[in-house]
């Protein structure tokens, strides 16, 4: 009997599971339980400062122009099972110093924009801004995953101010696009069905490429006709600008008065 992918993974599963309850974690575990649950307590605090540096902008473009470029935020700890998935097969030091330094997506900030546009405007005003530090860019827009996934990725860091201390705390912040998140929410359902036959999975692969593309392009129509809508209301508005210099063709009593009027008005 061979062993497909599902099986292979549930016995990875498994020797993770057990291993979690290993000798070595545990012990880690009961040294570290406090400055462990302090640290996660960081990282929410983290979370906080960078989903209201997101509101707050999300607010302003609703009151400057009366739009809002973020659909919704969504935000997450990682889970422990995965931070410890990763510490193994990272190899990483099993201490906190060498967890915070090397795992930067224990704190994960999803934000999900209406534009594709907007999530470039968005990320240059969350790095323009003086606390904030950029660790790295990932723009899998411009460069999408071979299997088609798409967003930009900065890791940054941002400071929390605790009663005595100043702390830097490294936060994952997701942009994307509702079509996006879309995509990438149902593939990653999807990648968790793998009791499928190679070929056949290879084909879905491929589909699922297709699907990729197709919401690559609905996005590019969707901001074509935003970028026409705002063209064509600035065009309006300067229009009316201009009109409203000329108050004879202002209104008809502007021109009603500049005809009856016995010129007095014109006299300067
Ligand atoms: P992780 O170990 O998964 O954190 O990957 P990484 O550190 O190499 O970073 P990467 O930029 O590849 O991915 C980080 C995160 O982006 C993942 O945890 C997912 O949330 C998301 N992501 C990346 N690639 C894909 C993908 O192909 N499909 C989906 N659905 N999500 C992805
Ligand atoms: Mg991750």
């Amino acid at each position: 009997m061979s062993l497909n992918n599902l099986d292979l993974e549930k016995i990875r599963d498994g020797i993770l599971r057990d291993s979690i309850m290993s000798d070595e974690f545990l012990g880690f575990m009961e040294e570290n339980m406090k400055p462990y649950n302090s640290l996660l307590a960081y990282y929410r605090c983290a979370i906080m400062e960078i989903e209201t540096k997101f509101k707050v902008l999300n607010e302003q473009f609703s009151l400057q122009y009366d739009r809002n470029p973020i659909e919704s935020i969504k935000s997450r700890i990682k889970s422990n099972e995965s931070l410890i998935r990763k510490i193994r097969d990272r190899k990483i030091p099993l201490t906190l110093e060498a967890i915070e330094e090397n795992i930067t997506d224990i704190a994960g900030v999803r934000v999900i924009c209406s534009f594709p546009e907007d999530i470039y405007m968005l990320a240059d005003c969350l790095l323009n801004q003086d606390d904030i530090e950029l660790i790295k860019e990932k723009d899998y827009i411009k460069n999408p995953k071979p299997g088609g996934y798409r967003s930009l990725h900065l890791i940054v860091q941002v400071p929390i101010f605790l009663q005595n201390e100043k702390r830097n705390m490294k936060v994952e912040v997701q942009l994307r696009t509702i079509a996006m998140d879309f995509w990438a929410s149902l593939e990653h359902k999807l990648r968790y069905k793998k009791n499928i036959p190679e070929k056949q999975a290879q084909e879905l692969a491929y589909e699922l490429k297709q699907c990729s593309e197709i919401s690559s392009e609905l996005d590019a129509r969707m901001q074509e006709i935003r970028n026409r809508i705002t063209l064509a209301e600035s065009a309006y508005s300067e229009k009316k600008d201009a009109y409203s210099k000329f108050p004879l063709f202002n209104s008809p009593f502007g021109l009603l008065s500049q005809l009856t009027s016995d010129g007095e008005e014109n006299t300067e």
